[in-house]
């Protein structure tokens, strides 16, 4: 039987914003319980702490897997009142049945691949799948495949670009958080690598250099139109609120899709940038026709190769 560190330790392997693994966990008798790390907030990128909660939303659904997987029947609670922290916490009870074998399996094999995909074509019937992964109440999945809608989509990333990379905070945030060495992984095991962008680790300081003087708004949005037109397809995570129990539940939902998609050999990557700019966001509710509801993640799915995995801290280091 697997010990409640364990569920901690899959909960660790969910991804978040710039790998900063935002959490913290306690394990007190049948409960575990996970908190908000606010000191691996992205005040620029991320001011209300949205992607934060949506982090915390995808290991919330790791633990629960993990735990149904290895026999236990999880009761969530999303910041139950009379808890002294604000927390989200799940009691476990033995239950006669496992569950969630496939998702389970793909826990330890899901990535971020951010490299060019192949263009190859997903077969409807794994479409199907996709599209009917069961989503939490209020968030919904779209998936895009039109070429109107995606070129409209192309316009917004690199818009998006423009004015994120045009803001020395935001470049300034994203460069504290990438690790250019392989001294630099080990040290911290946490943030975006060299390797896990598909890059050849550099010495810290010409990783630096590099990001001051090459990259821009213009080289990205380049390699985010190739990105697009080479995937099958982009997908957006839409809920009806825009609240922290919203967010844990797009993080759930997007969790359990992310899964599904690594069953189906099937990679994911972000273009966030339209969800993270609240004018570009405006534009993106207008043309998916959205009314009020929130698109909360724009990511590309399709084909390639796997990169090398994103470092994680060991899970003792979240538990206190
Ligand atoms: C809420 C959220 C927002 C993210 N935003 C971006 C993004 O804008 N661009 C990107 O390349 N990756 C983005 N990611 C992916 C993370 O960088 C990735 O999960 C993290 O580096 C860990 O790597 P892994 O997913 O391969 O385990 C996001 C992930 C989450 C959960």
């Amino acid at each position: 039987m697997q010990t409640f560190a364990e569920f901690v330790r899959y909960a660790t392997m969910a991804p978040s914003g710039h790998n900063t693994q935002p959490w913290k966990f306690s394990i007190t008798g049948d409960r575990i319980r996970i908190f908000p790390d606010f000191t691996r907030a992205l005040p620029v990128v991320d001011p209300d702490n949205r992607e934060l909660y949506i982090s915390l939303g995808c290991a919330l659904e790791n633990l629960v897997i993990a735990a149904k997987h290895a026999g236990y029947d999880p009761e969530v609670k999303y910041f139950p009142a009379g808890e002294p922290d604000k927390c989200l916490s799940v009691t476990l009870k033995q239950s006669d049945v496992t569950g969630a074998g496939d998702l389970f399996q793909a826990i330890s094999r899901r990535h971020t691949n951010r490299r060019e995909y192949n263009k190859q074509h997903i077969p409807a019937a794994d479409l199907k799948k996709i599209e009917s992964v069961p989503t939490e109440e209020g968030v919904t999945l779209l998936v895009l495949t039109e070429s109107g809608a995606i070129e409209q989509i192309i316009d917004l990333v690199r818009e998006g670009n423009r004015i994120q990379m045009g803001d020395g905070a935001f470049m300034d945030e994203i460069t504290s958080w990438i690790r250019f060495s392989d001294s630099e992984e080990e040290l911290h095991l946490d943030g975006l690598t060299s390797r896990a962008m598909g890059k050849s680790p550099a010495p810290g300081w010409l990783g630096r250099m590099f990001m001051r003087v090459f990259v821009g708004a213009k080289s990205q949005s380049k390699t985010d139109e190739k990105n697009i037109r080479s995937s099958s397809a982009l997908m957006v995570i839409i809920s009806e609120k825009n609240d922290k129990k919203s967010w844990i539940d797009v993080g759930r939902s997007f969790e359990r899709i992310a899964l599904t998609l690594t069953t189906l050999n099937v990679e994911n990557a972000h273009l966030n940038q339209p969800c993270e700019v609240p004018e570009l966001k405006n534009q993106l509710q207008q043309q998916l026709a959205l009314g009020s509801a929130h698109p909360q993640l724009l990511l590309r799915i399709g084909y390639a190769e796997p990169l090398p995995r994103s470092p994680r801290r060991p899970y003792q280091q979240v538990l206190i």
